[in-house]
């Protein structure tokens, strides 16, 4: 099965893409469309054939199983024996959900209507701190606990209208100093966000933001509120029951957005935008669920990426928004991706018969042209790139600006495809007047492969709902991916080793024990900092 998809890859490695679009409907029959949102894949070397043997490769991994059993309470994480249903927080038809035979639904509704009734009351001042209604929020929190609330805060600042929200995640006491510089304790609310309560980055930022609050607050206990499932922990660390909003182990940390983790995001857009935020989710789960595989945007997104990488060999993926205001999407992606498909043990526990999901990374255009895209073009290696951008900004006033940004999108992808022969690039340097040894040389530096391969998500505008779509969008499209390769993409055991060390070599910093049992690279790395701190 896999040496079917390698060798596909391989034959299609010099299939012009310029070709595949001259003929027929391919734009169209190479894109999936839910409304107005579009996934366009046709810059690809796919052909029907290809796509019938990666739509047969879906079929016989058996997604739509797989699919069925998350979003009906599967303990499908077997490594961790849990459920996944993140699904469930944003399911606002309230349609009954069972996880061991009892319904989840009502806790999740009333969860939300109590973070509403938070959020609001944040909002509305009537809920204050020591100096007044809250002008601000930090909210404490790392990985799945800080990425998504940060992504999408950025991502929907025109719908942010409550007081400012801040964000700190880095151990780094520079994250903290410089977020709390220029806060006043007063007026200042802290959400700390962590599932598990025990993450040291955020326990230190928490108990580090405690006592900036104390310095001036004389209750600062009533101005933290807690994101968690561990309500011993919370208790413990002195945070009043009404402000703890609880969720239950079946919703991973880089799923976690939806559910009380995004209270901070609510708290700065509102309960209703962030209902439509669920809602545009929810939309994109019912399209999963229902729509055939090849009408199926997660699954077709999916089979891209599968196509890409363990198809064709390229090893990473670029994410690249065509939208200043997902800045943080690469990031988000990031740990969605590469945290769930960084695997290399299949869910029977053998080896995996092909590369792990790809390495994800990227940043918004337009700036990235003016770094990476170098190599993008020209470079030996072939990253395939997924553009994103909005027909509509939301600065009428600046209707130029958008247009130029679109215009420079839809340029890479077209730039990639076509490229520039040796013989246009003569005519450009023979244009400029030389000849000869000279015109050659010079040429040769501008031409560019081209038949690089690209795909495009088109939305009309950057709206709360349209960003629910393109987070369970990709959340989808990593489960299928996970679910091909054979992979549990629910669990990260490999995060805990590096957790582990960083733990023996704080006293080994500090002087409390001894580096004898380290290698003598460590060694001299601590030697280092112990003589310049
Ligand atoms: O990096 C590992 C991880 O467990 C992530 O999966 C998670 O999102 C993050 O740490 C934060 O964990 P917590 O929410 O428990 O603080």
């Amino acid at each position: 099965m896999w040496t079917d998809i390698a060798e596909r890859g391989a034959a299609a490695r010099d299939r012009s893409m310029t070709e595949l679009l001259q003929s027929g409907n391919r734009a169209s029959e190479f894109s999936v469309t839910i409304g107005d949102f579009l996934f366009d894949y046709s810059k690809t070397q796919m052909s029907e054939e290809d796509r019938e043997a990666l739509l047969d490769l879906a079929r016989k991994s058996d997604v739509a199983a797989r699919r069925d059993a998350m979003f009906e309470g599967g303990r499908i994480n077997e490594t961790e024996d849990r459920a996944v249903l993140h699904t469930a927080l944003r399911n606002l038809s309230g349609a009954s959900v069972y996880v061991d035979g009892s319904d989840v639904m009502p806790g999740v509704m009333e969860t939300l209507t109590r973070m509403e009734g938070f959020a609001e009351a944040v909002r509305d001042g009537s809920f204050a701190g020591a100096g007044g209604a809250f002008t601000d929020v930090v909210n404490i929190g790392i990985g799945g606990s800080d990425l998504g609330p940060v992504m999408a805060h950025a991502a929907l600042a025109p719908y942010c209208d409550g007081p400012r929200v801040h964000f700190v995640s880095n151990v780094d006491g520079a994250h903290i100093h410089d977020t709390l510089a220029g806060l006043d304790p007063a007026t200042t609310l802290v959400i700390v966000a962590s599932k598990t309560f025990t993450t040291i980055e955020t326990m230190t930022n928490a108990e580090t933001a405690r006592r900036w609050m104390a310095e001036k607050v004389d209750d600062p206990a009533a101005q933290f509120a807690a994101l968690s499932t561990a309500a011993d922990h919370t208790a413990e660390f002195g945070i009043a029951p009404d402000r703890v909003f609880g969720f239950a182990d079946w919703v991973g940390g880089r799923y976690s957005v939806w559910g009380p983790i995004g209270l901070s995001l609510m708290i700065a857009i509102g309960p209703d935008d962030f209902r439509d935020f669920l809602s545009g989710g929810h939309e994109m789960d019912m399209h999963f669920c229902g729509a055939p595989f090849r009408d199926n945007m997660p699954v077709m997104l999916a089979l891209v990426g599968i196509w890409h990488n363990q198809g064709q060999g390229h090893a990473t993926r670029a994410v690249l928004p065509y939208a200043q205001r997902l800045l943080r999407l690469p990031a988000y992606l990031q740990q969605l991706e590469m945290e769930s498909n960084g695997k290399r043990v299949s869910m029977d526990g053998g080896d995996l018969p092909v590369h792990s999901g790809p390495v994800v990374w990227g940043e918004p255009g337009t700036n990235g042209q003016h770094a990476f895209y170098q190599l993008i073009h020209q470079g030996t290696r072939v990253v395939p790139c997924e553009f994103i951008v909005a027909a509509r900004g939301h600065e009428p006033d600046l209707a130029h600006h958008h247009q130029l940004l679109v215009a420079n999108c839809l340029a890479q992808s077209e730039a990639l495809m076509r490229g520039r022969s040796l013989d246009e690039a003569r005519e450009i340097m023979r244009a400029k007047g030389l000849e000869g040894d000279e015109l050659e040389r010079q040429a040769r530096h501008r031409v560019f492969p081209g038949n690089r391969p690209s795909t495009t998500l088109m939305v009309p505008q950057l709206t709360p709902h349209v960003l629910g779509q393109i987070v369970a969008l990709y959340e989808h499209r990593v489960f299928v991916e996970g679910v091909i390769l054979g992979i549990n993409s629910f669990d990260q055991w490999g995060v805990e080793l590096g957790k582990e060390l960083a733990q023996s070599l704080e006293p080994v910093l500090s002087g409390e024990a001894d580096a004898s049992d380290k290698d003598a690279s460590t060694r001299a790395l601590v030697d280092y900092v112990q003589r310049h701190r």
